[in-house]
């Protein structure tokens, strides 16, 4: 199973956010700071609101915790000189015990949500996490609707790896002309998509497009469908009858799995591409055909050429202008975009509130391998949609088989330690490294402000630092 990290998709590491909490009680104050230290947070303080508000003019700052009774400037004045500041910021107000009425004043006024004292730590703990889960999300869905407004015009073909830019970019390019077009790419990977888009972007838009699977039927069969046939051609032939090629006159036929036709139609369909026209079958009449001919193949056509199997003459006239599918798990930017389109056409169709991809299964359906491409993300998505009770789909939700996938750095469901061995070492020094860089930048190299991030004292960090020479 492969598994790739994915920089570039717009899903959002998880929070640790800046925090700034206000309160005119020293204790209070305190207890708040290390609490929410402790869970990974930065923590801003302020003894009142004057100074609260102060700070949140220079700072940028992604939650406030007020107390809301406070001489001189309320909380409340905090809230809203926040909220100018930032208006995404969450505030969380704090209230005296059995004091409703504020709390619901503050709600109102466009508090987050409220605590009221004496409240306990874990209380604390999970309103604060939720808060910043739920305004994560926020954030990914408007970066991933974003993503997808600005992709392209072909509003119903998801993507934006490069890999399907450029295939946009050539759909755009060819559509206009009447060129023949091979489309190949493993099942599953929209290739009947991409014919429509090239027809439903052509000239002929409003002319039929027909599309005929050559892999489904047997030779006999293929032939009269393709070209037609006339009253007594063969037994059971007791009328005249229009082949698909007359029905998409003028539009567009669809060959799909062009690689399963048979060497009898393969002449005739060279024929019509050769000389643009055909006779049906039993018939003496040629016909004009002025059809735009889309080929899909999920095979390797040149290499059916090369064991003899695909006629080399028609294969150099329908690759005339191939496109070709990239296979979903060489375009890992596009899963959770993709994922988030299929949730929403599910949860519509069925009429669940499923507002998003929680975060543990974007990792683990980013972390899939894929064979079945698109279709086969399409219905996990379906299925998750279907089996979910709560807001989001949650990784339990997937299929087993993408669940036990682990992600960048996992070695499998089973065991997290590999026949092979591992340096633990190493991976534990390789983590250190990284936590310690990652709390310099959040800390704008501020080492005492990094060192808290990581709940350690100045010097083990300066320690560290060193150790890794970091700077
Ligand atoms: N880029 C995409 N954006 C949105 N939906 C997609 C995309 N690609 C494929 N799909 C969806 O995935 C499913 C499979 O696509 P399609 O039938 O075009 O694939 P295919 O390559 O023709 O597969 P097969 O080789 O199995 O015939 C369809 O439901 C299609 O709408
Ligand atoms: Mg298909």
């Amino acid at each position: 199973m492969s598994t790739v990290a994915d920089s570039a998709t717009p899903v959002l590491s998880p929070p640790t956010a800046r925090i700034l909490v206000v309160d005119d009680e020293r204790s209070m104050r305190e207890l708040l700071a290390i609490v929410l230290k402790r869970e990974g947070y930065e923590v801003l303080v302020a003894e009142n609101g004057r100074a609260a508000i102060a700070l949140l003019e220079k700072e940028p700052v992604e939650l406030l915790i007020s107390d809301v009774r406070m001489p001189d400037v309320s909380g409340v004045q905090v809230l809203a000189a926040a909220q100018r500041a930032n208006p995404e910021i969450i505030g969380i107000m704090v209230t005296a015990f059995a004091s409703t009425e504020t709390a619901v004043e503050a709600l109102r006024l466009g508090a987050y949500d409220y605590l009221s004292k004496p409240f306990n730590v874990d209380e604390l703990k999970l309103k604060v996490r939720k808060a910043l889960e739920r305004r994560h999300l926020q954030q990914e869905n408007a970066l991933l609707k974003r993503a997808l407004q600005d992709t392209h015009q072909f509003s119903n073909i998801i993507g934006r790896s490069p890999g399907m830019l450029a295939v946009f970019q050539l759909i755009q390019t060819i559509a206009p002309t009447t060129s023949t077009v091979l489309v190949s790419g493993e099942s599953g990977t929209g290739k009947e998509l991409v014919a429509r888009a090239i027809h439903f972007n052509s000239l002929r838009k409003d002319r039929p497009f027909v599309a005929l699977n050559c892999g489904a039927l047997p030779e006999t069969l293929l032939d009269s469908e393709l070209f037609g046939h006339v009253r007594g051609a063969f037994t059971g032939a007791d009328s005249n009858k229009k082949g698909l090629i007359e029905v998409a006159e003028k539009g567009t036929i669809f060959l799909d799995e062009i690689g399963e036709m048979s060497p009898l139609v393969q002449v005739k369909l060279l024929r019509v591409l050769q000389e643009r026209k055909f006779r049906r079958l039993g018939g003496t009449e040629e016909t004009e055909a002025d059809i735009r001919i889309i080929a899909a193949t999920n095979r390797d056509l040149a290499k059916l050429v090369a064991d003899g199997k695909f006629r080399e003459d028609l294969f150099y006239r329908i690759n005339v202008i191939p496109v070709r599918l990239p296979p979903l798990r060489e375009r890992p930017e596009d899963i959770s975009l993709l994922a988030e389109h299929f949730l929403v056409k599910y949860a519509a169709q069925i009429g669940r509130k499923i507002t998003g991809i929680s975060p543990d299964a974007v990792r683990k359906l980013q972390a899939y391998a894929w064979p079945g491409n698109i279709r086969e993300l399409e219905n996990a998505i379906e299925r998750a949609v279907a089996l979910e009770t709560g807001q989001l789909v949650e990784a339990s939700s997937l299929p087993e088989h993408v669940q036990v996938v682990e992600g960048p750095g996992g070695n499998g469901a089973e065991s997290p330690l590999p026949e092979s061995g591992f340096d633990l070492e190493r991976h534990v020094a390789d983590i250190e490294r990284e936590y310690i860089a990652e709390a310099l930048r959040q800390s704008g190299g501020v080492k005492s402000r990094a060192a808290d991030l990581l709940g350690m004292s100045f010097r083990s960090f300066r320690y560290y630092m060193k150790k890794y020479n970091l700077r």
